[in-house]
Parts: C-alpha cells; structure tokens; sequence
C-alpha cells in the first residue's frame, strides 16, 4: 500500500509514520530525512539542501523529486510506502502520481492530521532529534532516555534542528499554506484524502490512523 502521511511542519507526521511501519510492514520515505542526512554527509548536494533548509524554504522541485525516484526503486519500497514530508507541491504530487503508475501503484490514501497552531508551536519548540538515526523526542512528552543517549540507536547526538527556531517555524508554516496545502484538493478529486484529528496523546492519533486504515 502507498500512503501520504500529510501535515503542516509539527504535526506529528514522523513520530506516525514510525507506529506504521511497523504495522504495515512498509518503508518510511522522509524526504527531510533524506536531505538532513545528505547535508550530515558534507555532499555537494547535502550543501545546495543547505541553502534551502536553514531557512526553512522548500528545496527546488527538480531536486526533491529526483531523490525520491532514487529512493523509489530501492528494494525495500517495492511493496509500498509511506510518504511523510513529500509532496510538498502539486508538481511533486504529479511526480509521484507518474512515478507509481509506471510500476503499476498508486496512492491509496492521505492521511491529513490537523492539529491547530498552538499545539504546533509547543510541539516543535520542545522537539528533540537524533542526529543519527533521525528518532524524535518532545522534551515533555516524549523526552529521550534520562542516559542523553537515543533509546533507538544509542547516539548522545540529540539536537535541536537548526530550522526549528521561532523564526524558520513561520516561515515553514507560510510556505507550507501557500505551497503544500493545495496538494489536498489535487488528491481530493480522487476521494481519497481522510482528515484525522492530530491532536491528543500519540497514541490516540495512532488508533485513529488504523481504524481509517482498517487494521
Ligand atoms: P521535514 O523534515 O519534512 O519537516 P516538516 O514537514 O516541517 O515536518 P516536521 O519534521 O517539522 O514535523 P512532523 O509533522 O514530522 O512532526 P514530528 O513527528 O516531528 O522538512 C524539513 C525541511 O526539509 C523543509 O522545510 C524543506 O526545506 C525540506 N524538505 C523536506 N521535504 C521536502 C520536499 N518534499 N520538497 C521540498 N523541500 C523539502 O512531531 C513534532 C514534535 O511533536 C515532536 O517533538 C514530537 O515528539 C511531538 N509530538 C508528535 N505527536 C505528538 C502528540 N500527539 N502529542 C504531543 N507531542 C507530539
Ligand atoms: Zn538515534
């Protein structure tokens, strides 16, 4: 199954797709993952993110989608996957459309969460990640193990993104209106996007997700 996990910056988008691959036994594709373990690796290409991610702009169409056709024909993504961060236009949301058609797939269904600005705001200022291994924490909701080290891959690197301060949020939240919002009536033709309330415990968003999944 290919499902988009769809949201504005803060919405609980990573911390979900995690619960999910493990029920449905498909791959995780972040993009922002991808590209912030591109930028770790000192690349050229991890350098042009760079531009881009800092202040919290979207990296150039031709860039994103050519990681993610790459990352598409990788073994483990044959059986489907779930997209968290991507699309983030329409033209990327065609992309995506183009490049399952041609191996016989499609996006069954979009997982909108909703969670309103306050929330958002208290839920990226607290957030933790792991440098290593991309693993998110909230300092009061889900703080990291009381070792500093990553309860999932054991790196002391838990940092603070560089495009989460008040600042770089606001503009991900208005680049976000203006760019991604519109991908929900490009799939809302086909009737396939279900709204889900984000807000409550982790947990709770989970059980919301599966019950629209049926599983
Ligand atoms: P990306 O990494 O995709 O970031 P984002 O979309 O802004 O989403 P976030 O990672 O901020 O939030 P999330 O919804 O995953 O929330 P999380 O689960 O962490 O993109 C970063 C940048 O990369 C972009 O700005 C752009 O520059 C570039 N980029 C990436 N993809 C691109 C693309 N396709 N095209 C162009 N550019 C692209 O949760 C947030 C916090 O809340 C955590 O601390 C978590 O612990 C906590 N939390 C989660 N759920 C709950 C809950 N129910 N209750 C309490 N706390 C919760
Ligand atoms: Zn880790």
């Amino acid at each position: 199954m290919d499902l988009i996990l769809f949201g504005p910056p803060g919405a609980g988008k990573g911390t979900q797709s995690k619960f999910l691959v493990d029920r449905l036994g498909i791959p995780q594709i972040s993009t922002g993952d991808m590209m912030r373990a591109e930028r770790k690796s000192g690349s050229a290409l991890g350098k042009k993110f760079d531009e881009y991610m800092t202040q919290g702009l979207l990296v150039p169409d031709s860039l994103v989608i050519e990681l993610l056709r790459n990352r598409l024909v990788q073994a483990d993504a044959k059986g489907g996957a779930i997209f968290d961060g991507y699309p983030r236009t329409v033209d990327q949301a065609k992309a995506l459309d183009a490049m399952l058609a041609e191996m016989g797939r499609r996006i069954e269904k979009v997982i909108a969460l909703e969670v309103p600005t306050e929330a958002i705001v208290d839920r990226i200022s607290g957030r933790r990640s792991c440098e290593a291994c991309g693993q998110v924490y909230h300092v009061s909701y889900n703080p990291p193990p009381s070792t500093g080290r990553c309860g999932n891959c054991g790196s002391d690197r838990i940092v603070q993104r560089d495009d989460d301060r008040e600042e770089k949020v606001r503009t991900r939240n208005a680049v976000y209106l203006e760019n991604t919002l519109p991908i929900l009536a490009h799939y809302g033709d086909k009737g396939i996007v279900a709204k889900v309330d984000g807000t409550g415990a982790v947990e709770d968003v989970t059980r919301r997700i599966e019950s629209i999944l049926g599983k």
